[in-house]
């Protein structure tokens, strides 16, 4: 598939590119990020590049389809990456979203703005039936952006999710179209 930017009057979901690495690698420092999303620790500049670099070849390959999340600034300009987030083919009509927040961006509705903008375009456009959502048991926050989407939560898997090399609980939800809120 071709990439495509996606946008509302505050956000613009762009392709990342090697411009983005330094701030990508720092925000990966972070240990609640790296406590509920499998990134490499330590995380390096290098795997931010690895990053970067891969996201055509998955676009192309109709794989996961990445954006960075940048935020219009009250001039007109945008940020840089403020986050990220993806829709990983499940299958023909499933996608799996996934995304992260920098911590100096967090707690202002960005990762519940952007997850509709991906998710309002994944029915839409690729004209998807479900959009799933997974996350380690405890991880509450994320929990609360699937449900201000209007996600239906349904249930904890024992040992559902691979965590840098262990399994764990994991809690999904799920999104159907005429869902999103
Ligand atoms: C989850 C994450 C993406 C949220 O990003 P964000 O831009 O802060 O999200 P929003 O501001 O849109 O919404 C966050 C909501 O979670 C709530 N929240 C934050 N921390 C919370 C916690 N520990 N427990 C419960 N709710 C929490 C906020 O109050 C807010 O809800 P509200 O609008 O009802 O007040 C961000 O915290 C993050 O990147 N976490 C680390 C990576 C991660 O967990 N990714 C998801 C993997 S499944």
């Amino acid at each position: 598939m071709d990439p495509v930017e996606l946008s509302d009057s505050r956000l613009l979901l762009r392709l990342p590119t090697q411009a983005d690495v330094d701030e990508i690698t720092l925000a990966c420092q972070d240990p609640e990020l790296q406590r509920w999303i499998p990134v490499p620790v330590p995380y390096a500049r290098e795997h931010a590049a690895q990053w970067v670099g891969e996201t055509p070849s998955s676009w192309a390959e109709d794989q996961e389809l990445r954006w960075v999340i940048t935020e219009r600034r009250t001039d007109g300009t945008m940020s840089g990456p403020l986050g990220a987030i993806g829709l990983h083919a499940r299958d023909a009509t499933m996608r799996e979203v996934g995304f992260w927040v920098a911590p100096w961006a967090r707690g202002r509705g960005l990762m519940t703005d952007a997850g509709r903008v991906a998710c309002r375009w994944g029915f839409e456009e690729l004209g998807l039936g479900r959009i799933e959502w997974w996350a380690n048991v405890g991880n509450n926050a994320s929990r609360r952006v699937a449900e201000k989407l209007g996600f239906q939560f349904e249930g904890t898997c024992r040992a559902r999710l691979l965590h840098r090399g262990s399994r764990v609980d994991g809690w999904v939800a799920g999104l159907l179209p005429g869902e999103l809120t």
